[in-house]
């Protein structure tokens, strides 16, 4: 039996019932003799980049935010979009990471959950694929009317949903795999 995988997961929503949050729990639960799934909630505590700051003592938030994306066999982002694009606060996140190279052939994958979310995806992939991260097409999808999707208990309601994540699900885990 192959030892579980340790999952950073980003939720894209600072909002405390997100959607977004209940669907990376329903991953975490459908997952949970595979990964090992941490949440990170606290994009709203990452201070705003500045390049200037980017030096060999980074703010402390970042430091910790760098060392537990390190630490991980994989990345999973679950966000929304917002104003036809990616939510400041996760692009902010990422930005931190784009000089200490902590998404650089990590595998990676990445659900846009939203109301549409098309181009919120297309340009957090645009980001992704400049930063490197290690993406297959399966590990990537969109789920629109995500509030009609996933349960406030947690659960993908939606039957086709339900397969297309553990799509993913499984796509990802073999990216891990292959990884190590
Ligand atoms: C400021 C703001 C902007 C939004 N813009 C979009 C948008 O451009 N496209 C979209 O699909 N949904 C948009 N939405 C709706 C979100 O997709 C919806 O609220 C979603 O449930 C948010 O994810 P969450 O439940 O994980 O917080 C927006 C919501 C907010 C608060």
């Amino acid at each position: 039996m192959p030892s579980p995988k340790k999952v950073f997961a980003i939720c894209g929503s600072t909002r405390a019932s997100s959607s977004n949050l209940n669907l990376i729990k329903a991953i975490a639960d459908l997952t949970q003799e595979q990964f090992i799934v941490q949440i990170f909630t606290d994009l709203s505590k990452i201070p705003h980049f500045n390049p200037d700051l980017d030096n060999d003592t980074p703010p402390s938030q970042v430091s910790a935010f760098r060392e537990q994306l390190r630490a991980s066999d994989g990345i999973l982002i679950c966000t929304p979009e917002y104003a036809m694009g990616v939510p400041g606060s996760l692009k902010n996140a990422i930005d931190w990471t784009v000089s200490s190279m902590e998404f650089y052939q990590k595998p990676t994958a990445l659900i846009t959950a939203s109301s549409v979310g098309e181009k919120g995806h297309r340009a957090l992939l645009e980001t992704l694929v400049v930063i490197e991260a290690k993406m297959l097409e399966e590990t990537k999808l969109v789920i629109p009317f995500v509030r009609t999707k996933v349960s406030a208990d947690c659960k993908i309601t939606d039957a086709h949903t339900l397969v297309e994540v553990q799509n993913l699900i499984q796509a990802f885990a073999k990216l891990m795999d292959q990884a190590t």
